[in-house]
């Protein structure tokens, strides 16, 4: 069984075949009778350790969609808070015979360590400073929903790239799919050695934006921080924070994207969060469906009986 544990384990064409199977739950997501019955008698755990409203809701969303049972363990009801450990706990989920598990756990590598111990598709919704690969993918579904191509496209990512695993998924996809990706972000919270992920760093936002054909923000991850001296939040969205003055050094057409949840007035403003035409923030969101019902039916189909993926 193969699972998603990041983009760094799939192949560009694997990504857009991904992107591909998305297509047609985009479509379906937007009529009145959403429901399939493709994943029927199957059953899926969302074993979330951490906080979520997008990737947990859409999640369940999309599985329910296509017709499997879907359950949620809330780590902060659940005998984690007896002290049992996570191994543990993903043993317990495989005895009951999950079909696919998909995991949020505040540590990188957590879900690696569980897809290595049990029988089903593990998927990565978001680990630790890791990866967050469906953010990554829905994200891609959404540029190439406005901008068809990822070639030749410059993508600016601006924020709290050190702890971000939005970024790392995105960077990964992004580069793999041919855009020019810039980061920017305060020199505390830039990783070393950024240049070997094929990325152009930057610390100044105003150079970061020029010219840019996508504008993707980034909270400060205020959970993870470890003592790097950060500005003030009136600082941060004066050095940092996209603004309507700002987003006029980007391209004429310049989209702004932003995974959630905002901190609106600090790294975007309202007037740009919610630029009707410009901002995608709302249909990130709407693609999320899509594209966990794709990597839910993709990564199911041996399990179904069906050839497995690429
Ligand atoms: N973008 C994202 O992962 O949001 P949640 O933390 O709400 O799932």
């Amino acid at each position: 069984h193969r699972g998603l544990v990041g983009i760094a384990g799939l192949a560009p064409h694997e990504i857009m075949f991904l992107l591909d199977e998305a297509e047609q739950w985009v479509q379906l997501n937007r009529h009145a009778q959403k429901h399939r019955n493709l994943l029927a008698g199957l059953t899926i755990i969302n074993a979330f350790f951490e906080n979520s409203t997008r990737t947990l809701l859409s999640f369940e969303i999309a599985g329910k969609r296509l017709g499997a049972d879907v359950v949620n363990m809330h780590a902060a009801q659940s005998s984690v808070k007896k002290g049992e450990t996570l191994i543990d706990t993903a043993m317990t989920l495989n005895a009951m015979h999950a079909d696919a598990i998909v995991i949020r756990h505040g540590s990188s590598g957590a879900v690696r360590l569980i897809a290595g111990k049990v029988d089903c598709p593990v998927l990565n919704a978001g680990d630790g400073q890791h990866e967050h690969p469906t953010q990554a993918l829905l994200d891609a579904l959404t540029i190439r929903h406005a901008k068809r191509a990822f070639n030749g496209l410059t993508v600016t990512i601006c924020g709290d790239i050190l702890h971000s695993r939005v970024a790392r998924s995105n960077i990964l996809c992004l580069t793999s799919l041919g855009a020019d990706v810039r980061v920017c972000a305060p020199p505390a919270l830039m990783p070393e050695a950024i240049e070997a992920m094929n990325v152009t760093p930057f610390h100044d936002f105003d150079a970061a934006l020029a010219g840019a054909d996508v504008v993707m923000m980034l909270r400060l991850q205020l959970e993870r921080m470890q003592g790097q001296f950060i500005p003030s939040p009136r600082e941060y969205r004066h050095l940092y924070g996209l603004t309507l003055d700002r987003l006029e050094r980007a391209a004429p057409d310049a989209l702004v994207m932003h995974p959630g949840p905002m901190n609106r007035g600090v790294e975007i403003d309202s007037n740009v969060a919610d630029l009707v035409g410009r901002s995608l923030i709302t249909r990130q969101v709407e693609m999320g469906v899509a594209i966990r019902m794709a990597c839910l039916d993709v990564l199911t189909r041996k399990a179904r009986g069906l050839e497995g993926w690429a």
